[in-house]
């Protein structure tokens, strides 16, 4: 059973700190810990990652793995994999640096068994998914917004 979503938001950082966010394991079960935790990396590379983690989705527990990678300097994508559903989501990145328009269409697929639950908890997923992409688009402009500044972050200075 396959689900939809279209977000677009307007956000003002620039690209390379949006592909940065995507290949940043180590942010996901900080910034989003309420959802992941146990981070466990299988590869990591520039253009492309992959990693297993503990997905929390409102006291349901699930194993996923996660990949990710760029496609091109305004496009990537990522997928979540767990027993239970698997997300994919494609990014598109359009406008200048500092006031980009991001489109991110999440395809949801689920397993037949559970799919009527899923379906029953479409509102709770649309909430979760505010939450991870608001906290992203916080730190996103943040970092943005110092480094327009001329603020020189930690791994940068070695
Ligand atoms: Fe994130």
């Amino acid at each position: 059973m396959k689900r939809q979503v279209v977000y677009k938001r307007q956000i003002k950082t620039a690209r390379r700190f949006i592909f940065e966010n995507i290949m940043d394991l180590d942010h996901v079960c900080v910034l989003h810990r309420k959802w992941f935790t146990h981070l466990r990396t299988l590869v990591r590379r520039p253009d492309y990652v992959e990693y297993r983690l503990r997905g929390w989705f409102y006291g349901l527990k699930q194993d996923m793995r996660f990949v990710g990678a760029s496609v091109d300097e305004n496009r990537y994508w990522y997928e979540f994999v767990g027993p239970w559903v698997k997300v994919r989501v494609e990014g598109e990145m359009e406008g200048p640096d500092g006031n980009l328009l991001l489109t991110e269409r999440f395809t949801y697929r689920f397993h037949w068994l559970t799919a009527p639950i899923f379906w029953f908890l479409g509102p709770l997923f649309k909430k979760q998914k505010e939450n991870i992409l608001e906290a992203d688009s916080r730190l996103l402009e943040r970092v943005y917004r110092l480094d327009q500044a001329g603020f020189k972050r930690f791994s940068e200075q070695g």
